[in-house]
């Protein structure tokens, strides 16, 4: 059997000019837990040519959805941003990765902290009902350059609380917080400045992250994950991965590829 499936893309959104997302169709024997990636492309000139991308569609949903970035020599992405629906997309039968609630140990607070597509994971994960039932509060931290970069702001804030059988556990337990760093907007500073400096907490109205109360999942820039990861074993968090559950997980949001 082969590797991939071949889907076909159901709707296309441009979010910016550097930032789009879009739908495709789901073979029904693919099974994935919401947090995990999966290898997805096109077919040039016959061969597959194929990077991750983390699913922004619950696992029980019937499409697929994923977030992109548009790099102009990409060789993926200068190709996948023409994209349209009806066009053919190959996505990898095996989708994995660290960013699995499963993965983090109990805690009282979950944040999902991301910086640019690193929020697409996210996505996935404050669709999925146990995340409300394996914490009392689930914080979704999204930093980016410019407003209009913040992809989903209108569908977490306005249909997410909203939706039918979520709804009530989102508008009672999900604090999304949007920050941006070059331009004016109502939360400002990037994800790692807004927790030292405890912006994000006073906006908040929650205590300063803590090894006893928070778990944390963190999705970014090599650089954001970096930083991050130093201010979680300053703050006396560990490290979980897949065979060993642990205080905080972390996936390289997989962009410059
Ligand atoms: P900044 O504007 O200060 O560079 P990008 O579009 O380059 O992926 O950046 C997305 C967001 O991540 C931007 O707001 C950027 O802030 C921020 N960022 C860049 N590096 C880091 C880092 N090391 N830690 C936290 N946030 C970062």
């Amino acid at each position: 059997m082969s590797a991939f499936n071949e889907e076909r893309v159901l709707s296309v959104h441009h979010w910016t000019d550097r930032l789009f997302s879009f739908t495709t169709t789901r073979d029904s024997s693919l099974r994935f837990s919401n947090g995990h990636f999966t290898m997805i492309g096109l077919r040039v000139e016959g061969k597959p040519l194929l990077r991750a991308y983390s699913i922004v569609s619950a696992n029980y949903e019937e499409h697929l959805e994923f977030l992109s970035i548009k790099v102009p020599d990409g060789p993926l992405t200068s190709r996948l941003q023409h994209i349209q629906p009806g066009d053919s997309i190959i996505v990898g039968r095996k989708p994995t990765g660290t960013l699995l609630i499963d993965y983090l140990t109990p805690g009282k607070r979950l944040y999902l902290l991301s910086t640019g597509t690193g929020m697409a994971p996210f996505l996935s994960i404050v669709r999925d009902p146990e995340t409300y039932e394996k914490f009392e509060q689930v914080i979704l931290v999204h930093g980016v350059r410019e407003v209009n970069e913040l992809a989903y702001h209108d569908y977490l804030t306005r249909d997410l609380p909203a939706h039918e059988f979520l709804g009530e556990m989102v508008t009672r337990q999900l604090l999304y917080y949007p920050t941006v760093t070059r331009e004016a907007y109502k939360h400002q500073g990037r994800v790692t400045t807004v927790i030292e400096n405890g912006q994000l907490a006073h906006d908040l109205r929650l205590p300063a992250l803590n090894a006893a109360e928070d778990r944390v999942m963190i999705c970014g820039s090599p650089a954001m994950l970096r930083d991050l990861k130093v201010m979680m074993e300053a703050r006396g968090l560990k490290e979980g991965n897949t065979s060993t559950p642990g205080d905080y997980v972390i996936e390289r949001a997989f962009v410059d590829q």
